[in-house]
């Protein structure tokens, strides 16, 4: 039985990461490196290192080159998400959330993002979750199983009682690799390896996605 839901935050409950890709538009070029939204496809969801690191591809940096660019990048990132308040929850969040709750499923962010509790807030639901694990709860980030984990443990739920809503590639492999149930939003190239696959969370209805995962479970 499903007892909790895991939201990646990024993506999933808001579009952050549009500012993601913009922040990093500037920095790369400010830098002079090749990057456009193609190159940031498979950024979506990794850690702000490992997506500095595939932006510089076989480019050498120093160690504190390397900070200075991430900081630089969060910088414009901060600035970006200045604005955020809760009309930018993104279509069917608020309702979902909302029916969760009054059906006794528990509720938690999943977010690679140390800006996560900063976003959480702006968009007015810090009260209507239960917990948040973000980019400063584990050491090993997502495809690795241990954000999710660390997600339910929280909860003080198994694994298998959660299901994770994601739009990374990243984020699904995770959350399999956590014997999570998944619930991929957005284009099967990108989250097709999910037990569902949905265009977002506009319509979803708890009810029917339970019924959904038990088909699959079958
Ligand atoms: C994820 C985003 O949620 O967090 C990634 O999808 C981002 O794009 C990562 O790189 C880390 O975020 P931050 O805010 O700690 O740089
Ligand atoms: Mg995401």
């Amino acid at each position: 039985d499903i007892r909790g839901v895991i939201f990646d935050l990024d993506g999933v409950l808001t579009d952050t990461a549009e500012y993601h890709y913009l922040a990093w538009q500037q920095l790369a070029d400010e830098e002079g490196i090749p990057f456009n939204r193609q190159a940031n496809e498979p950024l979506r969801g990794i850690s702000r290192r490992a997506s500095l690191m595939m932006i510089l591809g076989n480019r050498q940096y120093s160690e504190a080159e390397i900070e200075e660019m991430m900081e630089r990048k969060n910088n414009y990132y901060i600035e970006l998400i200045q604005t955020i308040s809760p009309k930018d929850l993104l279509p069917g969040a608020i309702a979902l959330l909302d029916e969760l709750r009054q059906n006794g499923i528990k509720t938690a962010i999943g977010s690679a993002s140390k800006n996560a509790r900063m976003v959480v807030e702006r968009l007015g639901i810090a009260d209507q979750v239960d917990a948040i694990a973000d980019g400063y709860s584990v050491q090993q980030p997502k495809p690795a199983p241990d954000l999710f984990l660390y997600a339910a443990n929280q909860l003080k739920l198994a694994p298998q009682q959660c299901v994770v809503f994601e739009d990374a590639a990243a984020g699904i492999e995770a959350a399999l690799a956590a014997k999570m149930w998944t619930v991929g939003l957005g284009p099967s190239e990108r989250v097709g390896s999910a037990h569902i696959v949905l265009p977002s969370l506009a319509g979803v209805k708890w009810a029917e996605l339970q019924a959904k995962l038990s088909d699959v479970s079958r």
